[in-house]
């Protein structure tokens, strides 16, 4: 039998109760873990006596340990094109991001930005994410080893591209095969699993479309296996609505792309969504299909502003993302931040509760992986954060002032970053100390 390992310190996660998202939270609580997956979490005082006397507890003084954070949408080949100065999406793709994952057709490039990746990822305390790679294969499976060898639960796809992009980095007539391929090769490997990857719908052909469809058709969910995902953009920017309309002139909206094509549906996520209509929050919402905010990157291209009232009006499922390198930060802290100021202008209130549960469990739900993670229900899997109370003097003075859970959250979404982040853990195992950084 394997042993309990036991970790002693605040305890913070969500759950939900006939349909309602509470916080579950223990002041002086205990998490334990077997196996890699969580046995039991509560009171330090109510758990204690289940432990053998010889156990060993490691104790976190002035910290919160809290669920592993879930990003469901960002580009690891951006990561060294993050802040580069675009007037538009459009421009900015053109000019920085196409010429960037150009070079993803070296190997060995493709490991150097996957390895920087990673540790960003990690020392910001994100332990699970969806991300585009590149259209070159070895970016994918670059991708994916990595994430295999840091035992982490990623979902990733290679894009589809196959107009409207440079040469180098448009598709060959390989791209359904190749596809097929790291499916086979990836999804569902341990904590794997594979997202099919259209970019967005002026990128690709209607060909395309029609053949990324077939692929997400031939492996669905089923009793005892996940099946693939599905990740593109959506009505992220005026321009590329435009676009899109003069490119599929029989589609009567942007959505109406990917839902004629087959594409929307209960593994289907579509990054941004600001500038949906009525319809196509109605249609998403009627074929399941799942949102990733990404407040960051649409301030920073200036791309406008995500309607968080529609989520509850159209009871979408949807969850924060940062959109590295459109995003400007790996924080989910920053990103939860950024998501309360854009939620405040469009005249809603993101309560702190909500802005942790749209990074962790919400996130583990957009993923189709909350059978897994998001929270510390008994037989998830152990991926947890400790965060670093006293990370700051500002941090420190103003938790003094606190009263309640809320109070603390909200602290730590508007003030924290990876400062925060002291101790990462993957399956029970701590992957990432910022003492030994
Ligand atoms: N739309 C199509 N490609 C991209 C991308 O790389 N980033 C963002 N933010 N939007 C896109
Ligand atoms: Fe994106």
């Amino acid at each position: 039998m394997s042993k309990i390992s036991a970790f002693r310190s605040s305890i913070f996660h969500c759950i939900e109760v006939n349909g309602q998202v509470v916080p579950s939270y223990y002041k002086d609580g205990i998490i334990l873990v077997e196996s890699g997956k969580v046995v039991d979490v509560g009171e330090y005082s109510d758990l204690i006596g289940r432990l053998d006397t010889d156990a060993h507890i490691t104790h976190y003084k002035d910290s919160l340990i809290m669920p592993g954070f879930v990003d469901s949408h960002l580009h690891y080949s951006q990561y060294k094109v993050i802040a580069s100065y675009g007037q538009n999406l459009l421009e900015w793709l053109e000019k920085f991001t196409f010429p960037e994952e150009q070079k993803f057709s070296d190997k060995d490039y493709a490991l150097e930005v996957g390895n920087l990746f990673f540790d960003e990822l990690i020392s910001n305390g994100t332990t699970t994410a969806m991300a585009f790679c590149t259209t070159h294969n070895n970016s994918v499976d670059t991708f994916f080893s990595i994430a295999k060898e840091r035992n982490l639960r990623m979902t990733g796809g290679k894009v589809l591209m196959d107009r409207n992009a440079p040469a180098e980095i448009l598709d060959n007539d390989r791209a359904y095969i190749d596809t097929n391929s790291l499916i086979d090769s990836w999804h569902n490997n341990g904590r794997l699993s594979y997202a099919i990857t259209p970019r967005f719908a002026p990128t690709s052909t209607k060909e395309q479309l029609i053949n990324a469809a077939e692929l997400l058709s031939q492996y669905p969910n089923s009793n005892n296996c996940k099946g693939v995902m599905m990740q593109t953009h959506l009505n992220e920017n005026f321009e590329e609505i435009k676009w899109v309309k003069e490119l599929y002139p029989e589609c009567n909206s942007y959505l109406d792309v990917y839902d004629k094509y087959k594409l929307t549906g209960d593994n289907s996520v579509f990054a941004h969504c600001i500038h949906n209509s009525d319809d196509e929050y109605k249609r998403m919402s009627d074929s399941g299909s799942k949102i990733s905010i990404c407040p960051n990157s649409n301030l920073f291209l200036g791309s406008g502003l995500f309607k968080f009232e529609q989520l509850d009006k159209y009871n979408i499922d949807a969850s924060l993302a940062s959109d590295i390198g459109g995003g400007d930060s790996f924080s989910m802290f920053n990103v939860m931040n950024q998501a309360y100021k854009v939620a405040k202008l469009g005249g809603y209130t993101l309560s702190p509760v909500k802005a942790f549960y749209l990074t962790t469990l919400a996130g583990a739900k957009v993923l189709n992986m909350d059978d897994c993670i998001g929270n510390f229900e008994r037989n998830k899997e152990a991926d947890f954060i400790v965060l670093d109370l006293k990370a700051t003097s500002l941090i420190e003075q103003r938790l003094s002032l606190v009263k309640d859970i809320d109070q603390l959250l909200f602290c730590l979404m508007t003030l924290g970053d990876d400062r925060l982040v002291r101790d990462v853990y993957s399956l029970g195992e701590c992957i990432y100390s910022k003492m030994e950084a």
